[in-house]
């Protein structure tokens, strides 16, 4: 609106003040020129010698008429001669232009106050001296009253302007802003029902760039609830398997009554501590992931010695690989010190050299090496076991995977030990890779910066 309005406001002063002064400027000059043919005419007749000149006279009226002014003529005595008013004639003027006109010049100037152009020129006589003045006096009203004319007729326009502008405005907002509102609409919509619909406002490429991206966000959060509600699926049912074992076996005890031989009822005891120990795993497995989850939780950086690290870990394990008759080995290229979460980096090569010894055949073995270049660690993790199945690889990284259901179950695992491994790693702002052909064995590598990097 006011965009439309104040230019129109600000154009019609302007107009109407180079209307004026260039009117004023062009009355000015023709009286001047009137003023000096007068003067010409005078000498020409020796009016100033005889005013009784019907010639004259009728000429002078005629240009008071034209003006809608006055003609003045003086004498050498400065008195006036001739009024076209007949006001002022015997009188004697003694004004600054008449006295310069009789050193011979010739003035003239515009009084906005009595809205009038005065102009003053010498008449002379017959040699070279001035012997009197022309002095005609011209309204420029009717110039005033053309500009409050035009003014009147602009402030019409101006209205009737307005008037187009205001409607061209209400019209072109609606235009404008009903495309945004749709798209608040579907939001709207689709932020009460499910996530599963599409937004599409093509009016604008704007609009549809913003359906899109609200589309692309919802695809996101789309995901993020479906792995979020199969995430809570996967622990409840983890978390009950254990139970349901427990209640079954503590039934089966309840149902035998008192006679329950010393040994099934060890037995059972026995199975339900196992039971209570897979449940204490998954949780306090839940609990570190949940840890690792957060956003750089808080990482306890310092220099570790990870030859050692990975003696500490390989010492731990080797009972239960003696167990299978695994032989476990580890080597090392060099010593190799790096800035790492102690706690957390164990966590991770622990579950991979635990699911290398785990996952691996009767008499396999395991080969852990350490190796460094100037920015990285690296620790390979090799077995001779099973493998995993092309198709599977990319998946167990996953919370929960696990290959082979049964055989995973009847080996023990809860498909979060990975899970754990690879978040660890990329706190680490590190990278885990694995390779992989069913019976043959696996190997996993890893590759951690020296230097932790915030
Ligand atoms: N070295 C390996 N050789 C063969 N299969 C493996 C190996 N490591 C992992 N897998 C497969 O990947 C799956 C996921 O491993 P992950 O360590 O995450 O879970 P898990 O060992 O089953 O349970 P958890 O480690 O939580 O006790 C395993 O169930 C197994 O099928
Ligand atoms: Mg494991």
């Amino acid at each position: 609106m006011a965009i439309g309005i104040v230019p129109l406001i600000i154009l019609q002063l302007l107009i109407l003040r180079s209307y004026e002064s260039r009117a004023v400027q062009q009355r000015l000059m023709d009286v001047q020129e009137q003023c000096k043919i007068v003067s010409n005419q005078l000498q020409g007749y020796g009016y100033l010698d005889n005013t009784q000149s019907e010639v004259m006279d009728a000429v002078l009226t005629q240009l008071s008429n034209l003006f809608n002014g006055r003609v003045l003529i003086i004498d050498g005595n400065y008195r006036v001669v001739k009024d076209t008013y007949m006001l002022e004639e015997g009188k004697t003027v003694i004004s600054e232009e008449v006295l310069r006109c009789f050193l011979g010049e010739s003035s003239s100037n515009y009084s906005p106050r009595y809205q009038c152009v005065e102009a003053v020129a010498p008449v002379y006589g017959n040699g070279q001296e001035v012997a009197g003045a022309v002095l005609v006096s011209a309204s420029v009203g009717n110039i005033y009253m053309m500009e409050d004319f035009i003014s009147s007729k602009g402030l019409i326009i101006q209205i009737a302007l307005s008037a187009v502008i205001l409607v061209l405005a209400i019209v072109l907002s609606i235009v404008l802003v009903r495309p945004l509102g749709k798209i608040s609409h579907s939001m709207e919509d689709l932020g009460n029902e499910d996530l599963s619909e599409v937004m599409s406002v093509s009016d604008y490429t704007e609009t549809q760039a913003i359906s899109d991206a609200y589309n692309n966000m919802i695809g996101r959060i789309r995901k993020l609830d479906e792995s979020r509600q199969e995430f809570v699926s996967n622990v409840s049912h983890e978390l009950k398997t254990p139970l349901t074992s427990m209640k079954v076996l503590a039934d089966s005890l309840l149902m035998q009554g008192d006679e329950v031989p010393a040994e099934l009822y060890k037995e059972f005891m026995e199975d339900i501590t196992a039971e209570i120990d897979r449940e204490n795993k998954i949780i306090t497995d839940l609990l570190s992931l949940v840890k690792l989850d957060k956003k750089n939780a808080d990482l306890d950086i310092k220099p570790i010695n990870i030859n050692d690290l990975l003696e500490l870990i390989l010492k731990r394990l080797r009972p239960i690989a003696a167990k299978a008759d695994i032989e476990l080995v580890f080597e090392s290229f060099r010593p190799v010190v790096a800035e790492v979460d102690e706690v957390k980096l164990t966590l991770a090569l622990s579950n991979l050299i635990e699911n290398a010894v785990k996952y691996n055949k009767e008499g396999g073995w395991v080969h852990v090496s350490l190796n460094a270049d100037h920015k990285f660690f690296y620790v390979k993790v090799a077995d001779s076991g099973i493998g995993i199945p092309e198709e599977d690889q990319e998946h167990i990284f996953e919370r929960f995977y696990r290959v082979d259901k049964s055989h995973s179950r009847e080996i023990g695992g809860t498909g979060l030990g990975l899970a754990i491994t690879r978040s660890a790693i990329l706190m680490h702002r590190g990278a885990v890779k694995v390779y992989s052909k069913v019976d043959e064995g696996t190997t996993f590598t890893i590759r951690i910066p020296l230097a932790y990097v915030n």
